[in-house]
């Protein structure tokens, strides 16, 4: 299998490069540490390590050193589509090289042989009381899966740690194919009839979900595929990343860790944002009945942050200019649905929002995140249940963590455990600084 063949070329040159650095200059300090970042949820201190994916504040995100734009540019597309192959993403993300489309079909050939999911998997989840969140239900489906964990079975046969990788990539592929299907079943056990979807191995990663979703706009595949490509990965501190690292460190099989890495996603503080953000977007619509003028907009923005509120979408912990995931979306819709009533609002707020958050003076970044217009381009093609929309998040999430995951084995990540002190050692090592 191509992805196997190439992590084994590139694996010892990794290995001693990794090796060498942490024998021989592994006293060298990288960063201070503060108070104020120990007990600031450990905010900006250096202490995880990925070649996958970094997020530059000055620039946004770079998969394996590629911007977006280059991403969606260079990556091979199907026949007919504007986006590129999730699988060629993944491939990306793994390999570190932009693949050929014949590469980037053998991914998606691999996905479409690993589709199935096993029956008692939907059992569990009609089992459940019909008001179950969508992302326990997901989270659920990925944990019911672990007994079929390759990582789990050669590991109580007593394999070898340098090939810990190889069921671990397995895992990845047998996990990461049956996540757009799992989420296309929640959809319709949630929302509709609860028929289970079928994969059509023909098709690549981003047209099955659409198709399996239901949606009849040959559009969605298109951006179905834009979705995944655009949450997959936000480097390694991000909850569900960091969550899912964690949990993997412990060598628990990249079911449990997932699982967790969803759980983590759940939060509203996380991945719940986007539903947030479309809410505000249609009380902007319902309010003025349609795309407001500027000045209304201007005081609606105001009346938002005089009650206290945030204006979701915008702001971002790491990031300081424009998120290029937003960049990319709102690109998407202006080419494809300029005159849609959300997003002629999106982009008015876009236009009129930093200015206001930047007179307020307290939001670091007044740009826009990967939210403030994601929810707006689901809505257009007709899905509109809030709920769902982080399980949507958890499919594109997927592919970056699992990608993490192989390469945090292949290169003996150990288990994860920081130090903890107590707040009077604090105040001590603060009195002593003074
Ligand atoms: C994303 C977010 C949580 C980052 O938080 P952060 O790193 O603490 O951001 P900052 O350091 O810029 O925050 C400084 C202040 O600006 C405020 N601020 C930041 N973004 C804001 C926004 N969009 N609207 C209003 N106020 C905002 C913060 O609440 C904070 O106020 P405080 O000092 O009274 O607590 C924050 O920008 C936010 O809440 N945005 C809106 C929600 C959202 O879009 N979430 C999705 C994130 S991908």
């Amino acid at each position: 299998m191509i992805l196997h063949e190439k992590i084994a070329a590139q694996l010892p040159e990794w290995r001693a490069r990794v090796t060498k650095l942490v024998k021989e200059k592994g006293e060298v300090i990288v960063d201070k540490v503060s108070i104020g970042q120990v007990y600031g949820g450990m905010r900006d201190i250096k202490s995880l390590v990925t070649d996958i994916s970094f997020v530059d504040p000055a620039t946004g995100i770079k998969f394996r050193g590629m911007s977006i734009p280059e991403v969606l540019e260079k990556l091979p597309k199907p026949e007919g589509a504007t986006i590129p192959y999730v699988g060629a993403l993944f491939y990306l993300l793994l390999i570190g090289e932009v693949p050929t489309k014949a590469e980037a079909e053998a991914v998606e050939a691999e996905w479409a042989k690993r589709a199935k999911v096993p029956a008692y998997v939907y059992d569990v989840l009609r089992a459940m009381p019909k008001d179950t969140h969508p992302m326990v239900l997901f989270s659920q489906a990925v944990l019911a899966l672990e007994g079929t964990s390759e990582f789990a079975r050669r590991y109580k046969e007593g394999m070898k740690k340098d090939v810990y990788w190889e069921p671990t990539l397995e895992d990845a592929l047998n996990l990461t194919a049956k996540l757009p299907v799992i989420a296309a079943f929640i959809y319709h056990l949630k929302y509709g009839d609860g028929k289970e979807p079928e994969y059509d191995p023909k098709a690549d990663f981003g047209a099955n979900f659409a198709r399996m979703m239901g949606v009849k706009d040959k559009g969605y595949e298109d951006l179905s595929r834009l979705y995944f490509i655009l949450h997959s990965d936000h480097e390694s501190g991000n909850v569900s990343a960091h969550a899912t690292h964690l949990v993997g460190s412990a060598l628990s099989d990249a079911y449990y860790a997932f699982s967790a890495g969803l759980n983590g996603l759940a939060g509203p503080l996380h991945g719940l944002a986007n539903q947030e953000c479309l809410g505000w977007l249609i009380s902007v619509r319902d309010q003025f009945g349609g795309v407001p003028s500027r000045e209304d907009l201007y005081k609606f923005a105001w009346d938002t942050l005089n009650s206290g509120k945030v204006i979701p979408g915008y702001g971002h912990a790491v990031l300081r200019v424009t998120d290029p995931r937003f960049t990319a979306q709102l690109d998407y819709a202006k080419q494809h649905f300029p005159e849609d009533t959300l997003v002629r609002i999106a982009e008015l707020v876009y236009d009129v929002v930093p200015q206001v958050l930047k007179e307020q003076g307290k939001a670091k970044n007044p740009a826009p995140n990967v939210d403030a217009i994601s929810g707006t381009l689901q809505y257009y093609y007709g899905v509109r249940e809030f709920d769902f929309y982080t399980v949507l998040f958890g499919v594109g999430r997927g592919l970056g963590v699992m990608a993490n995951l192989v390469w945090a084995r292949a290169l003996g990540q150990p288990i994860e455990r920081p130090k903890s002190v107590t707040t009077a050692m604090l105040e001590e090592a603060a009195a002593k600084a003074e």
